[in-house]
């Protein structure tokens, strides 16, 4: 599996521009699924199985864009000015590596500080991509690039760039591949834009029309030195959501999810995050409401270009998310 997420999050693909995510993941799942499709806003689509008696119709929902950057203006010596496509986090940006799409690295640089001990506004950020003129700059305004650092695997722990939320791909894709049997009709959607409003999963959850909607996808921690008041740890298993900035999770699913990992001896945690949400949200409100809830991996340092998992708990992520779609529900 770890060739997997090595893959997935070594690939770029920020919001909006997903082609490229979405072909690697389609050739991934296309020999695990029945049947595969785009819709109009690129989120891709795969459904595997039928409803038998006690299955229902259910959508899983994991985001394949990666937070990114897009130039705004670039000044007659080739500086590239940016705004942030998501939530970008302003410490540490300077000297990150960043790529755009057609493979154009740059560093990020900022303006001179008066006041070292604050980080640099997004306006007072650059993009240096080595070019002396506007003339000679390759990127043009609305370009957009990803943030750049290799996979780097240390065992029991992983750090890439967007494991938010390729991690969440990969366990979708790893249930695909080891899941025996359901009786539901299964919809594995990775979704587009979720990084700008959950708008992907907005229009998917709307043409899948489920009867009870997952997402997979991260979540932070409170585990590091003086880090946010959370409950949530690496290492002590999948977390099941409660609560997040966005959503309150259908009590039902939280139950469901809860007695299912007790059933199979799968370590987990119950997550009530403060701050962010996922694409949960959005299928919880689409059309008429549908039950929803998230399992989501503890990850440290979201939306920094070196977001840190535990292997154990992605693993046990898998087996979760495939005992809860080898059963029926009966919420
Ligand atoms: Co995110
Ligand atoms: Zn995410």
């Amino acid at each position: 599996m770890k060739n997997l997420i090595q893959k997935l999050t070594e690939t770029f693909s920020p919001s909006g521009n997903e082609t490229v995510i979405c072909e690697v993941i389609r050739k991934e799942i296309k020999a695990f699924v029945d049947d595969v499709s785009v819709d109009a806003l690129g989120n891709l689509i795969a459904r595997k199985g039928s409803k038998s008696k006690n299955g229902l119709k259910i959508m899983l929902a994991g985001h394949m864009d990666e937070i990114g950057l897009m130039a705004t203006h670039i000044d007659g010596n080739g500086f590239i000015r940016f705004t942030g496509l998501g939530g970008i986090r302003l410490t540490g940006l300077t000297g990150s590596r960043v790529r755009f799409m057609d493979g154009t690295p740059g560093i990020i640089g900022a303006e001179r500080l008066t006041d070292l001990t604050k980080a640099p506004s997004l306006e007072q950020c650059f993009i240096d991509v080595g070019a002396s003129s506007r003339k000679d700059c390759p990127v043009k305004v609305g370009d957009v690039c990803a943030f750049d650092r290799p996979f780097l695997d240390l065992g029991n722990r992983m750090i890439a760039k967007s494991m938010d939320d390729r991690i969440g791909c990969a366990v979708m894709i790893e249930a695909l591949r080891t899941m025996k049997a359901s009786p539901h009709e299964l919809y594995f959607v990775f979704t587009t834009q979720e990084e700008v409003g959950l708008r992907g999963a907005t229009t998917s959850a709307f043409g899948v029309d489920p009867e009870l909607a997952l997402s997979v996808d991260v979540t932070t921690t409170g585990d590091t030195p003086k880090g946010s008041k959370m409950e949530v740890s690496l290492g002590n298993g999948p977390a099941v959501k409660v609560k997040d900035g966005g959503m309150l999770a259908d009590p039902r699913i939280v139950n469901w999810m809860i007695r299912t990992a007790e059933k199979a001896k799968i370590p987990f945690q119950r997550e009530v995050l403060e701050g962010g949400t996922t694409d949960a949200r959005a299928m919880q409100v689409a059309r008429a409401g549908i039950p929803s809830g998230c399992l989501s991996v503890p990850t440290r340092y979201v939306h920094s270009p070196s977001e840190m998992v535990d292997t154990a708990d992605v693993q046990n992520s898998v087996k979760l998310l495939v005992a809860l779609l080898s059963a029926p529900v009966g919420l």
